[in-house]
């Protein structure tokens, strides 16, 4: 059996302030009329039913998860007590998930994704599940990258080629998760490197194995949650041995260290949607180049980024290069080279309260 695990316990910070604790960014439509994590499911129901598909999240976003995807079983949601970053996300589902659905291949997805081609998407889902399906391999799905982001992981892969399902698949020759600026222009300017898409596919029992070799401690948690869930106290046994995580992604933590890794370049119209800045490349621009959404009036504006999220008007006039986002009790103002920063604005407000 396939299966999938959604990851939405992010903050989304960048996304401020639009993206609130308490409904951040992949419960918001950033694209297109639904959430971001509606669309994350919808795409998968055209492979898998709904009832293998777990969603990872907080205690405080169970509810809006539920009112959000209707059909997904109760159940399904994975609840941690605490943000441990993605590499104890993704090992608690995979406990929980072997115990439904034993010896399945787990589709990892981030919640807050756009993917264009959805169809290309599908297909290669599929050839990945074939790859994995092989013993202790983990897939990867790489793009092609654009400009040196420094806040992905690089994949690089070397020229043993196979096509499965008339899709390039590479061996992976290594790794390397958020390099420095400098680095990261290195890899864009060669040719045999790829943005990670933060999609992995991989059986439960070989990400189970890798975490045995690389990061014991969660290994070890995971068994001994394992030996004392009986049938009705699964709640406090995670509560209790959850906050044991060490706080570390999957990225650092197996997918710089692991050896069998393969790739599928693809060409999907991925955005990971980071910071206000995504909406130039995801949402249609008018002819002085600006992106606005709701009540806007402006002249001589250009290139700016605007958003109105109470039917109150913004009036701009003369401003280039500008995020304006305005919402009931917060106006951001701030230019686009800044948009990266926009957590810091929230961690000075956290400093004066
Ligand atoms: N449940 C849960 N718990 N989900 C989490 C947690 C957590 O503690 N932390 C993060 N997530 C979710 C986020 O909501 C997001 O959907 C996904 O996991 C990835 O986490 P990010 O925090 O957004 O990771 P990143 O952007 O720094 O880096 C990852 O994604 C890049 C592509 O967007 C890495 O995989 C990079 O290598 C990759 O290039
Ligand atoms: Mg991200």
């Amino acid at each position: 059996t396939i299966t999938s695990v959604i990851m939405a316990g992010g903050k989304g910070e960048r996304f401020w302030p639009k993206s609130r604790t308490n409904l951040p960014k992949q419960f918001l439509n950033i694209s297109g009329n639904k959430s971001m994590i509606q669309q994350t499911v919808g795409r998968l129901e055209s492979l898998i039913d709904i009832s293998q598909i777990f969603i990872v999240t907080n205690e405080l976003y169970a509810e809006l998860i539920r009112g959000q995807i209707p059909n997904l079983p109760h159940d399904n949601i994975i609840i941690e007590p605490v943000g441990k970053n993605t590499a104890p996300c993704i090992a608690l589902a995979s406990l929980i998930i072997e115990e439904k659905f034993p010896e399945s291949t787990m589709i990892v997805l981030p919640s807050d994704h756009i993917i264009e081609n959805e169809e290309g998407f599908i297909k290669i889902l599929k050839t990945a599940v074939k790859v994995a399906d092989h013993d202790n391999i983990l897939v990867t799905l790489g793009i092609t990258p654009t400009y040196p982001e420094t806040g992905y992981g690089y994949i690089e892969s070397t020229k043993e080629l196979q096509i499965l399902d008339a899709q390039e698949v590479y061996k992976v020759n290594r790794f390397v998760e958020k390099p420095d600026a400098d680095t990261a222009k290195k890899y864009v300017e060669s040719d045999n490197f790829y943005w990670n898409s933060g999609i992995f596919i991989w059986k439960t029992e070989t990400i189970r194995n890798y975490f045995k070799t690389l990061m014991p401690e969660i290994h070890d948690i995971l068994e001994t949650m394992k030996a004392s869930f009986n049938l009705d106290n699964r709640k406090e046994i995670i509560n209790d041995e959850f906050n044991k995580m060490p706080d570390q992604s999957i990225d650092y933590g197996i997918m710089e260290k692991a050896t069998e890794i393969y790739v599928i370049p693809c060409k999907l119209g991925w955005d990971d949607v980071g910071s206000w800045t995504a909406l130039d490349r995801i949402n249609d621009r008018d002819d002085d180049g600006n992106v606005i959404r709701g009540n806007i009036l402006n002249i001589d504006t250009k290139r700016c980024i605007i958003e109105s999220n109470n039917g109150k008007l913004i009036a701009t006039l003369g401003i280039e290069d500008l995020i304006v986002v305005d919402t009931d009790d917060v106006t951001l103002i701030c230019t686009k080279d800044k948009a990266q920063e926009v957590k810091l604005l929230l961690k000075e407000l956290r400093t004066q309260k």
